[in-house]
């Protein structure tokens, strides 16, 4: 079989290309590191003495690996092809975007390895060495100078929403992660003590509020009146939804740190910006939604936008659910247990996850010049993920209720464990179905470079 990558290679849109192939990718990799852990939870002795599928190793490489690999790997993929768009020009340098999404991949190639290899520095989303920190940071330099280039050269006027998400998401990252990440401290990549939780919790929380959400949004801004086939509902909310955005995320990594003894105000703060979060999460949602309305049909009726739909509702539900456990009574329940790991997932794949997906298969077709190889298949995948997801939501949560009421009326961590035997073991199966579906993605994305049917121009 002689197999054409000519299309792959030409430079055209390259940048985008090895974003979203990656993403596709890691998105498998990812999700089968996440199986290793979780049959460590069901099973500890599963893997006894094989250093490198240990817990301890492997959660953080799953973590990484689907928050940089995956999520935001896609997001980038399609933003990069987004923002050209929007703005009527070219990309200002596909090179640039290309040595950035090598660049980034190879971080995350060599992250994941030292994970593996029992390097690490040890704080939560900041884990990987200082050497792979600094080709992160590389990449997002380029990634920021592109963009910002990009738009300097525009031909449109009006910058629309999806690129002021995109720009800023890039340069917040550029700035944000070298702070969170400790790097003038090169190896050990840490302070000391609560200034170094207080650090850490403040880019934790913003490398999924500055990075993956203004990514995501920016997707949906883009997709929803094309899907809808209508005019955006209101400009105006767009931008103050943006700009609340920035506003309130900035101040809410306190409320990571609720039951620890840092100050009193920075808890306050924390606690009162996660519930102002509902205003931007909110006009972003209505905006979206009433952009479609009456024409939820276009969306539930091709699966890409179904990916979409469920994604934003995924949103509704984590800025619900978020806002609420930042209360410290709340807490007092679900702090330290699977309840925080159901809004974790529900968070970085339900929302993000989704909408990258969505992304990748609506800009595919544009990039390669070929119809997506199989909808049968984006179907599958789709309910796939989704029942997954639904049941890590129900499992997680449950086994979270459990936990945090055994400790609550003073039981110990020995005797909650056997409880949670019957949900980790349902969350391995529900996981398979998710990692299943990741898989039949990244047959699906190979196989529209391959054979996907060729569009007429
Ligand atoms: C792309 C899909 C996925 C994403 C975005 C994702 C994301 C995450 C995140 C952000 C965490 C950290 C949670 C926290 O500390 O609060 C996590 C932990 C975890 N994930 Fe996933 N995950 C995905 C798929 C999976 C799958 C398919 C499985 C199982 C087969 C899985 C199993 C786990 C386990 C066992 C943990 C550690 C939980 C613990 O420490 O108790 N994940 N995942
Ligand atoms: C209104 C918005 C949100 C609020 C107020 C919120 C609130 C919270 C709180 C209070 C926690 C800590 C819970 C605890 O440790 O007891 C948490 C954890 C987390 N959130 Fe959110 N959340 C929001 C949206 C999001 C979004 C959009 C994402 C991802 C795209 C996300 C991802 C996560 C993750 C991954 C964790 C686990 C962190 C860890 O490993 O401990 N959240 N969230």
């Amino acid at each position: 079989m002689r197999i054409n990558l000519t299309r792959f290679w030409s430079t055209e849109y390259l940048t985008a290309k090895i974003f979203l192939v990656s993403g596709a990718v890691w998105f498998a990799v990812g999700t089968s590191l996440g199986l290793f852990s979780a049959i460590h939870l069901v099973a500890p002795d599963f893997f006894a003495n094989i250093a490198f599928i240990e817990f301890g190793r492997v959660r953080p490489a799953h973590t990484n690996t689907v928050l940089f690999g995956f999520v935001t790997g896609m997001l980038i993929g399609a933003g990069v092809y987004i923002l050209p768009k929007v703005l009527n020009t070219r990309l200002f340098s596909e090179p640039m975007g290309v040595v950035a999404a090598v660049t980034f991949n190879l971080a995350v190639l060599v992250g994941d390895i030292s994970l593996l290899a029992g390097h690490s520095q040890g704080r939560e989303y900041a884990e990987y060495i200082f050497p792979v920190d600094v080709m992160i940071v590389v990449a997002f330099l380029l990634l920021t100078a592109n963009a910002v280039m990009t738009v300097r050269q525009r031909r449109e006027p009006l910058l629309y929403v999806s690129s002021w998400y995109v720009v800023g998401a890039m340069l917040w990252t550029t700035v944000m992660y070298p702070f969170g990440n400790v790097l003038w401290r090169g190896r050990p990549g840490a302070m000391s003590g609560i200034t170094d939780a207080i650090f850490l919790w403040f880019y934790g929380h913003n490398i999924f509020g500055l990075l993956v959400t203004p990514l995501a949004v920016a997707i949906g801004y883009y997709m929803v009146p094309r899907i809808a086939r209508a005019p955006l509902y209101s400009q105006l909310l767009s931008i103050l939804g943006f700009w609340t955005l920035l506003m309130f995320y900035t101040h809410i990594g306190g409320h990571h740190l609720i039951q620890a003894p840092i100050p009193t105000w920075l808890k306050t703060v924390s606690i009162i910006d996660s519930f102002a979060m509902m205003l931007p999460v909110a006009i972003v949602l209505i905006n979206w939604w009433y952009t479609a309305r009456g024409r939820f049909q276009n969306f539930l009726s091709n699966p890409v936008g179904k990916f979409f739909l469920i994604g934003s509702i995924w949103y509704a539900i984590v800025c619900v659910q978020g806002p609420l456990q930042s209360l410290a009574w709340v807490q007092r329940v679900t702090h330290f247990n699977n309840w925080v790991i159901g809004h974790s997932h529900i968070a970085v794949l339900g929302f993000t996850g989704f909408i990258a997906i969505a992304g990748m298969y609506y800009v595919l077709p544009y990039i390669t010049g070929r119809k997506i190889y199989s909808t049968k298949l984006i179907n599958i995948q789709y309910w796939l993920v989704l029942l997954g997801l639904l049941g890590f939501f129900v499992s997680l949560t449950a086994a979270g209720l459990i936990q945090g009421h055994v400790w609550l009326h003073g039981g110990t961590v020995y005797r909650s464990v056997p409880m949670l035997k019957p949900y980790m073991t349902t969350r391995l199966f529900e996981g398979i179905l998710i990692i299943i579906g990741s898989y039949i993605g990244l047959y699906n994305v190979i196989m529209t470079f391959l054979k996907g049917e060729r569009i007429s121009e």
